[in-house]
């Protein structure tokens, strides 16, 4: 018998060819419309463990775990062996304190160590670089000036096999002019490098296209957490977090500590 506090039951919302979108509680509608082992992929940007809640509700960062434990293990169930959850996590602060919250790396050793039989893989990680964040907390990147802003989410890529369904060929962009000069002349820079590596014609890749790298282009990026949303309210406080205004600029006139960029317009008197 359903109670009020009940979460609504999902129910689709719309159709393409290209499938069903569902509205409603995800956990909830991962058990009615999906069998187990039928997901190649599940891609999420759940709530982030910030200390200033919004309006949906966020988790803390002290129940983090023990709240995402029962999502994972739904989404564990219904992915196929060569299966993949892919979870984009903004950052967070310690309330009141220039010092970060650890929750996304406490997640995700529970989930590659301590879930048991269901205990998955991190097949990669990934880092969402998002220079448009607003410089927050102010007391600490403003004010004290004691930090520079936080503009990276992490993207845990975790699997639960070692091989899941995967190609890079996919997301081959072409080589620079300069590494096509390079290939041309066939005389780049081989040998052992002071590190130890050796380059030769195979670490070069093939030729033609190389593999991305980690650091997700920002187009990448915000196709996996969704758009930027717009802000104009620009004030800052001790305990807002940076991620908490991710996207465009607000009209706040706060000094931004990372050097301006095509992605990040120059509004600060300093750089003016
Ligand atoms: C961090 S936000 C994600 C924002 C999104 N990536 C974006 O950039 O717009 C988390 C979202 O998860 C939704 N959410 C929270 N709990 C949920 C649940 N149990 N089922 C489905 N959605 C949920 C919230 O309403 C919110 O829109």
């Amino acid at each position: 018998m359903p109670t009020e506090t009940d979460p609504p039951q999902s129910r689709p919302l719309y159709q393409t060819p290209g499938g069903v979108a569902y509205v409603g509680d995800s956990l909830e509608g991962m058990q009615r419309y999906l069998d187990d082992g039928s997901v190649q992929l599940f891609m999420t940007s759940p709530p982030f463990a910030l200390s200033r809640n919004k309006e949906y509700g966020n988790q803390p960062s002290e129940g983090y775990v023990e709240w995402f434990k029962d999502f994972a293990a739904v989404m564990w169930d219904k992915l196929r062996d060569d299966g993949s959850l892919v979870i984009d996590l903004g950052g967070a602060w310690n309330k009141g304190s220039p010092t970060r919250s650890l929750y996304q790396f406490k997640l995700l050793l529970h989930l590659c160590e301590g879930f048991g039989d269901r205990s998955f893989f991190l097949a990669q990680d990934f880092y969402w670089h998002n220079p448009a964040k607003m410089p927050l907390p102010a007391q600490w990147v403003n004010v004290e000036r004691i930090r520079v802003k936080d503009s990276v989410n992490v993207i845990w890529w975790l699997s639960k096999s070692e091989r899941p369904k995967a190609d890079n060929r996919r997301v081959l962009r072409p080589y620079s002019a300069a590494m096509e000069q390079l290939l041309e002349k066939q005389s780049y820079n081989g040998g052992t490098r002071p590190g130890g590596a050796r380059v030769n014609s195979e670490s070069c890749g093939q030729r033609g296209a190389r593999a991305r790298p980690q650091r997700a282009e920002p187009s990448v990026a915000r196709t996996l957490a969704g758009s930027p949303v717009a802000r104009s309210d620009g004030s800052g406080s001790v305990d807002r977090d940076a991620e908490e205004a991710d996207g465009k600029r607000g009209s706040s006139g706060l000094v931004d500590l990372l050097p301006p960029s095509r992605h990040n317009p120059v509004t600060a008197p300093e750089y003016r």
